[in-house]
């Protein structure tokens, strides 16, 4: 059986040719949302952007996490700054892991399916954080620093 480093390993080639040359980013993210989940078979894949809040002026620095492409069932629309996992990568624009969802303080329970998680940052040319890749697991553990640095390498050319 292949190990999990041969599967990313596979993976990062398969989302590197199937986006490449592709400058619409919903294209680019909803692709890659479909692979990662595919090979896995996670529990839920997606994306979340950084865009102005509902009702934000023009110009207004306002802004949180929306909802982008994603694999698997419902989730929400939109996640302020430093709340749960997904705000908290974000506050502290880093990679992380959360073996057991009860555990994290102020984890947003989107389903309660999901027992374990991780959320990594993406940035554009400018190091800016303009969205993040979040994954779920219905198991317990599912995610390790193999799954942080792999997911890091590929969601690292996605937004050009
Ligand atoms: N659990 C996340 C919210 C997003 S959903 O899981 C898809 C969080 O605590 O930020």
């Amino acid at each position: 059986m292949e190990s999990k480093e041969e599967k990313y390993e596979l993976l990062l080639k398969q989302v590197r040719s199937v986006t490449e040359g592709e400058p619409d980013i919903v294209s680019v993210l909803s692709n890659t949302a479909a692979m990662i989940h595919r090979t896995f078979g996670f529990w839920w894949t997606g994306f979340y952007i950084v865009k102005p809040t509902i009702g934000a002026e023009a110009g207004s620095s306002d802004v949180e996490l929306v909802l982008g492409p994603f694999q698997g069932p419902v989730a929400c629309s939109r996640i302020r700054y430093g709340r749960g996992v997904c705000g908290t990568a974000w506050k502290e624009d880093r990679t992380i892991v959360v073996p057991d969802v009860e555990q994290f303080p102020g984890h947003i329970a989107c389903s309660s399916e999901s027992r374990s998680e991780i959320v990594v940052p993406i940035h554009d040319a400018f190091r800016r954080f303009v969205a993040e890749l979040d994954i779920d697991s219905e198991h317990l553990g599912t995610f390790d620093e193999v799954d942080a640095l792999w997911l890091e390498r590929i969601v690292s050319s996605l937004w050009r």
